[in-house]
């Protein structure tokens, strides 16, 4: 699969290496094309300029700060519809670090703000959750990565991505459920800066079939 991923810092450097090793082909850019191009070293991808970077993927991964989520985003022309059909995955945390407390407004999630300034753009929440140290090894520890979206074919994409770097997907819904796996970074955020173990924090619930 040809991926863009817009960003150049710790996870686009995690799930580009992950990817490449995978056997995508993958390109990175980002504001400066000296550390795009120090990303797509490390991870075994090429560097692109921004205004090309995302002209032929299939998927896109918008891996910057929230501070710099509407500027990347117009920067590569989304906008204007540049990502119209693509899966746009959304990683970001909008989060203050070390309180947990989000800084979307109420009710509101980041994605809906991607989603927003990306008009077409199929925007999955993903990948948010996991430290980039988590992807950085070549066989990850089993992780479930849960995601929502609005498009089954973009779902279905990112499903595939999960799987090819040792994860397992878990759609919990469309793009509404959004504020919902965003809460749950910030709760996990919390009480690790708490230095207690987040998943000490979450009961063992008896499963039930799908
Ligand atoms: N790292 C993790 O463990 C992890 C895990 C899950 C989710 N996330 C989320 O994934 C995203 C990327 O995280 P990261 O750790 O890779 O971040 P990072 O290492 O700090 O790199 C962030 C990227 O964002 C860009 N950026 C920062 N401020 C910007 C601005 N005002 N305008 C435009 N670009 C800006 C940086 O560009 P420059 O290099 O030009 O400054 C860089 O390419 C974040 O939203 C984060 O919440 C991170």
């Amino acid at each position: 699969m040809r991926i863009a991923i817009l960003g150049t810092g710790a996870l686009a450097v995690a799930l580009g290496s992950g990817w490449t090793r995978a056997g995508h082909d993958v390109v990175i850019g980002g504001r400066s094309f000296e550390r795009a191009d120090a990303a797509a070293k490390a991870s075994g991808a090429r560097a692109r300029p921004l205004t090309e970077v995302a002209a032929d993927a299939e998927a896109v991964l918008l891996s910057v700060r929230w501070e710099g989520v509407t500027g990347m985003l117009t920067a590569v022309g989304a906008h204007n519809g540049s990502l119209a059909g693509k899966p746009l995955i959304d990683p970001t945390n909008a989060v203050d670090h070390g309180i947990g407390v989000l800084r979307t407004e109420s009710g509101r999630a980041a994605a809906h703000r991607v989603a927003e300034f990306a008009p077409g753009a199929h925007v999955v929440k993903a990948f948010h959750l996991f430290p980039s140290t988590h992807w950085n090894v070549p066989s990850p520890s089993a992780a479930v990565v849960a995601m929502c979206g609005d498009d089954r074919r973009a779902l279905a994409v990112v499903g595939s991505l999960v799987r090819d770097i040792g994860g397992t997907p878990a759609v919990i819904g469309g793009l509404d459920r959004a504020r919902q796996l965003e809460e749950v970074a910030g709760f996990v955020i919390a009480l690790a800066f708490a230095g207690i173990d987040p998943r000490s924090a979450v009961p063992t619930a008896p499963l039930r079939s799908p």
